[in-house]
């Protein structure tokens, strides 16, 4: 594991957009897995901007997010489909064709199914970006008493629904339920970057230096051969 703690989050999305462009320097088409959330959006802004310089190119990238909230439709401004394509997809050369966002509309079985298949048929993940939850969780994987194994429907944790109200009118239009890539699939990606802000410096020191546990999900990166932890000082 690298670990690295950065002054602030500019210094982190910095770090983190050169791990991408090393990444699609050596591999055009890759399959980059994405995740939501305030703490990617400075890397996110730095890949537009590296895109726009002609010194990115994103028109063979295929890429995965980790998951979706259950019932939101695309159009939804809290969907992470509206997410993705305002925070990244709409400013980068990519094909919409190319970007998946689990389907939160569809019988939950059937979506779970099509997302693994999907992804193994990409051929799985080249570089996995992840955040992580006040309570350990990657993806919308919460603490439980086993690691989950591939795409699933899960109930969000109180944690998790309190920490995102506040990109909601109100804490009761959070939904309830969401659909995540599971452990397996996520600890299959070839390489992983985790960003963290300060607020989650307990919980990282937890999930990387204390025991692997389900209880907190993100300590299973413990045992991934290339991961790269990146805690900002702000
Ligand atoms: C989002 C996701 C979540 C977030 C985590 C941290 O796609 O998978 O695990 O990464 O909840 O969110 P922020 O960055 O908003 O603190």
């Amino acid at each position: 594991m690298e670990f690295y703690r950065t002054k602030d989050n500019e210094n982190m999305a910095d770090i983190a957009a050169q791990i991408f462009q090393r990444q699609l320097e050596q591999k055009l088409d890759s399959v980059l897995g994405l995740a939501t959330g305030t703490t990617p959006i400075g890397l996110y802004d730095r890949l537009i901007l590296l895109n726009k310089k002609g010194i990115l190119d994103f028109s063979k990238v295929r890429t995965v997010n980790l998951d979706e909230y259950r019932g939101l439709t695309p159009e939804h401004e809290q969907s992470y489909r509206y997410f993705m394509n305002s925070h990244l997809f709409d400013h980068i050369n990519i094909k919409k064709e190319n970007t998946n966002v689990p389907d939160a509309l569809k019988e939950a079985e059937v979506a779970c199914r099509e997302y693994d298949e999907l992804i193994e048929k990409l051929g799985g993940v080249d570089l996995q970006l992840l955040g992580i939850g006040v309570n350990g969780h990657i993806g919308f994987d919460e603490p439980d008493t086993v690691f989950p194994k591939g795409t699933q429907c899960v109930k969000l944790a109180q944690a998790t629904i309190d920490a995102n109200a506040r990109l909601f009118n109100d804490k009761s239009e959070v939904p309830e339920y969401a659909i995540t890539m599971g452990i397996r699939t996520i600890m299959m990606a070839k390489q992983i970057v985790l960003l963290a802000n300060q607020s989650k410096k307990e919980i990282v020191e937890q999930a990387f230096y204390g025991d692997i546990t389900p209880q907190v999900p993100a300590s299973v990166l413990q045992m991934h051969q290339n991961v790269t932890v990146i805690l900002s000082g702000e």
